[in-house]
């Protein structure tokens, strides 16, 4: 990257990060059960809801008690539950007319980062009915109020139920983009283990590694707080500690539990100390061939921490330390090498490829720009990489026989 660019990257970054302390962030009210759901609403004084969902969690009937108890608290209860992984403009839109079809009062995003992130976007075309999705992409487009939003996570995850951003995917144009305003932080949000004992184990993997990304890129990044530093160890501890359980035993109480509030963790850190190329890349692959976000993070994460060499070994050492594989008698450079070893052991336990299938030469030059988009001047990135340089990410990334 040139270096006028790179001083307007640094410059921008700077300013936000002198901003934290007086920039809205709010930790939303947490409650540990979807029982309590009910109750909240009634408090609220809100009697309809339209609940934002996906059909294979309504079909594996895992919202099935989250209805149940809002029947018997006669509470009118309208159901979205076309969301996509990946989710897009359509089906924002769709769920808006639900809503208001249906005269709801709140809104309760139910699922991955999908459903929450979907929820999220309704509340933000609710609030601005006049403007699109696309015309409030960016940071800092939203400033009204969206209807109570409780967000209930059922992946560990993405931390959208913390996060300022709403990922949503314009599918004509495949470009995946942010929403980041801080009205779309969810004012609720509910962690209940049992609504993620269901999660197959290879997307128990995925999003968990997704969780893992958001840790390490919030901590490698130049805009960190003590709160988020804190925040971002803790979330790599107990991802270590748990990740493989709830892998290989998927109703595991403790390892479920510990997971969501590993992602939860994550989320507060990264809202607050951004993420960083790693998600900018993932985004573009998420828009232009819908490769799952937490598979992209999970299998670019070890390579772009090893690209970016030198400059991350110290913080890298520290989360190593963290993670209980920290040697005390080895150097920054051993440790941040032990590091990025163990996500790639701990991938190949869990089934995760070394590289992604699918990227297509003629497509990188348009994926790298969206990347360039996403990530400067706003990601506080360790190593500032211009569309050019970052092209070079993809090839990394690529099955070597397919580019
Ligand atoms: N808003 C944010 O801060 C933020 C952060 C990171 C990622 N994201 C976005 O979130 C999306 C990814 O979310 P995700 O990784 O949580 O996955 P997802 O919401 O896309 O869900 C993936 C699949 O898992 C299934 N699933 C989810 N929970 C389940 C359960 N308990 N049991 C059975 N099946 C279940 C879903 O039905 C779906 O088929 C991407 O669009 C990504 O860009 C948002
Ligand atoms: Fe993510």
């Amino acid at each position: 990257m040139n270096i006028l660019k790179q001083i307007y990257c640094r410059s921008f970054q700077l300013v936000f990060r002198l901003a934290i302390p007086i920039l809205p962030y709010r930790d939303p009210k947490e409650m540990a059960s979807v029982d309590e759901v009910p109750h909240l609403l009634k408090k609220l004084g809100r009697n309809s809801v339209l609940l934002v969902t996906d059909k294979p969690l309504r079909e594996a009937k895992v919202t099935e008690r989250l209805e149940k108890v809002l029947k018997e608290a006669g509470i009118r209860c309208a159901v979205f539950d076309s969301v996509e992984p990946n989710p897009t403009i359509k089906n924002v839109e769709a769920a808006r007319k639900v809503y208001i079809k249906n005269n709801c009062k709140a809104l309760i995003g139910f699922g991955g980062g999908s459903s929450i992130d979907c929820a999220k976007a309704v509340g933000a075309r609710l609030a601005y009915p006049k403007r699109s999705i696309g015309q409030m992409k960016g940071i800092l487009k939203i400033w009204r109020r969206i209807p109570p939003l409780i967000a209930i996570p059922t992946t560990a995850g993405t931390g959208s139920e913390v996060t300022v951003a709403s990922i949503i995917t314009d599918s004509e144009k495949k470009h995946k983009y942010c929403l980041n305003s801080f009205p779309l932080i969810p004012k609720y949000n509910v962690l209940d283990p049992r609504v993620t004992f269901t999660l197959p184990p290879s997307l128990t993997a995925t999003t968990g590694m997704d969780a893992l990304t958001h840790a390490v890129e919030a901590y490698i990044g130049g805009s960190t707080t003590r709160k988020t530093r804190a925040l971002a160890r803790e979330a790599v501890k107990l991802i270590f500690e748990n990740i493989e359980t709830a892998y290989k035993d998927g109703k595991n109480y403790d390892a479920r539990n510990n997971m969501l509030h590993a992602s939860n963790r994550a989320g507060l850190a990264f809202s607050m100390s951004y993420v960083g190329y790693i998600h900018a890349v993932a985004h573009s692959l998420g828009g232009q061939y819908g490769i799952a976000h937490g598979l992209a993070n999970a299998v670019l994460l070890p390579i772009l921490l090893e690209d970016y060499g030198e400059c991350v070994y110290k913080k890298l050492s520290e989360l190593a330390e963290c993670a209980g594989i920290a040697k005390e008698d080895a150097t920054d450079k051993e440790n941040a090498e032990a590091f990025i070893k163990s996500i790639r052991e701990m991938n190949k336990r869990m089934g995760i490829p070394e590289k992604l299938k699918g990227i297509k030469e003629e497509d990188i030059p348009v994926m790298a720009d969206h990347a360039d988009k996403e990530g400067n001047p706003l990601y506080p990135v360790p190593k500032l990489m211009d569309a050019k340089e970052l092209e070079r990410l993809y090839y990394l990334v690529s099955d070597r026989d397919e580019v």
